[in-house]
């Protein structure tokens, strides 16, 4: 039998368990602007994969496909993972090194809750749209999950963190969560074209649509968590960090310029990438390096000895 599942073997929640006590705040030694480019992804992620879990959860009955519906449950138990992970690093060491961190989360939930929620602006759809608005959310969840893999790609080739000393937590969170990425970047593509009626040529414009409304709202939700902790950071405090100066795009430019974080440039890239003719996650990233780097995964063994 047929299956619109690309994942050819089956997703399971890993269990991690990370211990956040020594990580200091600058957890890239000598970087201050580059941990806190990293760190922000701690506070964006836990809400959006939570989002990314409630919308799966409704497409799941709608699925007629029993590997891909399978696939669809192995994703939410692992994004779910990937929220809370993330979520003990914002309360165990950002909050515990003295940043606050809730304004900033407060308005990415907004975002997920309001615009992004089953109804919109708290208006309840008539029947007849619910599915559309299912299927367009989760056409912006295909397109981010690509810039995820592309991302858990990056993190698990990287080697400029450890040649600056970096902190061994919080490099084996991002390669944990980077590799899992690149073990699901199938399930959301896939889902999306389960569910989606549109013919290929609408549905690309579509892509087009969505791919120009998450790359400016990614980067704008990064650049500006990423300098509401520059602002309270004593070091960098009197740059007045603001999404609006071209003060924290340089410092990316520069951050990215020795390894530590993408490029804006390759971000951008990447969107292209997505939008070309035949686009499939399989030909983003191996399985293989993923799954590897899982089994040896510091935190997922530390959860195994408990
Ligand atoms: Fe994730
Ligand atoms: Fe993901």
């Amino acid at each position: 039998m047929t299956t619109h599942s690309s994942t050819t073997h089956d997703l399971a929640q890993r269990k991690v368990q990370f211990d956040w006590s020594q990580t200091p705040l600058h957890w890239i030694p000598g970087d201050a602007s580059a941990s806190h480019l990293v760190n922000e992804i701690n506070l964006i992620l836990p809400a959006g994969e939570f989002w990314f879990c409630k919308v799966f959860n409704r497409a799941r009955p709608l699925i007629t496909d029993d590997k891909l519906s399978e696939d669809v449950k192995g994703f939410v138990g692992q994004e779910a993972m990937h929220a809370r992970a993330h979520d003990s690093a914002t309360v165990e060491y950002l909050q515990a090194s003295g940043i606050e961190t809730s304004g900033h989360i407060r308005r990415v939930q907004w975002l997920f809750d309001k615009p992004l929620g089953d109804s919109p602006w708290g208006v309840s759809l008539p029947e007849f749209l619910q599915r559309p608005w299912l299927v367009l959310r989760l056409g912006a969840i295909a397109a981010i999950e690509h810039f995820t893999c592309v991302m858990g790609k990056f993190a698990l080739e990287n080697s400029a963190w450890e040649a600056a000393g970096a902190d061994a937590n919080m490099v084996d969170l991002l390669r944990w969560h980077g590799a899992e990425e690149v073990e699901h970047r199938c399930v959301a593509f896939d889902l999306y074209r389960h569910l989606c009626r549109l013919p290929a040529p609408l549905r690309y414009l579509l892509d087009m649509l969505l791919i120009m409304l998450v790359v400016p709202v990614m980067l704008f939700i990064w650049n500006s968590g990423a300098a509401y902790m520059m602002r309270q950071d004593p070091q960098l405090r009197s740059y007045h960090p603001s999404v609006w100066r071209p003060w924290i795009w340089r410092e990316w430019r520069r951050a990215a310029a020795a390894g530590f974080i993408p490029s804006v440039g390759w971000l951008l890239w990447q969107a292209l990438r997505y939008l070309r003719p035949g686009y499939h996650p399989t030909d983003e990233a191996d399985t293989e390096p993923a799954l590897l780097y899982l089994a040896s995964s510091p935190a997922t063994l530390r959860a195994e000895s408990v």
